[in-house]
C-alpha cells in the first residue's frame, strides 16, 4: 500500500517502565529458559581436569535472573493497577464486553477492524493474564526450590512457607517438574507473542513492534 497518501497519527502508548520491564522481563525469560535447561540436563561437560564449576555458575545466572524476574513480576503488578496512564486497565472492559470478542475475533479474519477500549483486545487482554499467572506461578515454585537448597538468609526466612508448599504439591519433584513444566509455557507464549506481534502490526497497519521500544503507535487516522 503507498503509506505516503494515508494520513497516519502517532499516540503515546507505553511509558518507559513499562518498556523498561519488558525487555528486561524478556532478558530474564531467555536467560532462564537456557540456564534452566542446563540445569535439568547438563549438555556441557566441563574437561575432568578443569576446576570450573560450570553447573555452580549456570546455577547462580539462573538465580540472579530468576530474583530480577521475581521483582519484575511484582512491580509490573503494581503498574498495572496503579500506573498514572490507565490505557492497561481500560482493556478490561472489552474483555467483559461479549460483542468486544467478536469483534477482535473477526478482525482477525480480515472481517472489519478491531475497535478497542485500550491497548490490548481482549484475547491479548487473557492472554497477558494467564502468563502472568504463570509467571507468578514460576516465581513461587522457584523460590520453593531456593529454600530447600539455602537454609540461610531468604531461603531460611522462607522455609515455612517453602515447606508448606511442598507439602501441598506433593513433595519437592513435583516443585520441580511443575517449574520444568511452566518452562515449556513460556516457551510456546513467546513464540506465539512474537508472532502476534509482527502480523497484528502488518495486518493493523501500525508499529506494534516498535511501540514496545520507542513508546509511540502509529497507525492509520480514524475518519
Ligand atoms: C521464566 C522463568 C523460569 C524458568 C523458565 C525456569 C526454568 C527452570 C528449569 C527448566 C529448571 C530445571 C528443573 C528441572 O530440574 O527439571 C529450573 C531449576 C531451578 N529454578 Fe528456575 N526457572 C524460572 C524462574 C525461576 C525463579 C523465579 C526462581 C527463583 C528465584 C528459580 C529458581 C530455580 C532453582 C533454585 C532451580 C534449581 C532446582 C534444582 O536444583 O533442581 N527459577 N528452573
Amino acid at each position: 500500500m503507498d503509506t505516503q497518501h494515508v494520513p497516519y497519527e502517532r499516540a503515546f502508548i507505553f511509558s518507559a517502565a513499562i518498556r523498561i520491564f519488558h525487555w528486561l522481563r524478556a532478558l530474564a525469560i531467555l536467560v532462564l529458559v537456557v540456564t534452566g535447561f542446563y540445569i535439568a540436563w547438563p549438555f556441557l561437560v566441563a574437561p575432568s581436569n578443569s576446576d570450573v564449576l560450570v553447573q555452580g555458575w549456570i546455577r547462580f545466572a539462573h538465580q540472579v535472573f530468576g530474583f530480577l524476574l521475581c521483582a519484575i513480576t511484582l512491580a509490573r503488578a503494581y503498574l498495572f493497577f496503579f500506573s498514572k496512564s490507565d490505557i492497561e486497565r481500560r482493556s478490561f472492559q472489552d474483555v467483559t464486553n461479549i460483542n468486544s470478542w467478536i469483534t477482535q475475533l473477526k478482525s482477525y479474519m480480515w472481517m472489519g477492524h478491531l475497535d478497542k477500549k485500550g491497548v490490548y483486545g481482549p484475547l491479548q487482554f487473557v492472554t497477558y493474564f494467564a502468563i502472568s499467572v504463570i509467571a507468578a506461578l514460576i516465581c513461587i515454585t522457584g523460590l520453593v526450590l531456593y529454600a530447600n537448597v539455602y537454609h540461610e538468609g531468604l531461603g531460611g526466612m522462607l522455609w515455612n512457607s517453602a515447606a508448606w508448599i511442598t507439602a501441598q504439591m506433593g513433595g519437592l519433584a513435583q516443585v520441580r517438574l511443575w517449574h520444568h513444566y511452566f518452562t515449556w509455557v513460556f516457551i510456546i507464549f513467546v513464540v506465539i507473542h512474537v508472532y502476534m506481534a509482527v502480523w497484528t502490526g502488518i495486518r493493523f497497519k501500525h508499529n506494534s513492534v516498535d511501540s514496545i521500544v520507542s513508546g509511540y503507535d502509529y497507525h492509520p487516522k480514524k475518519h
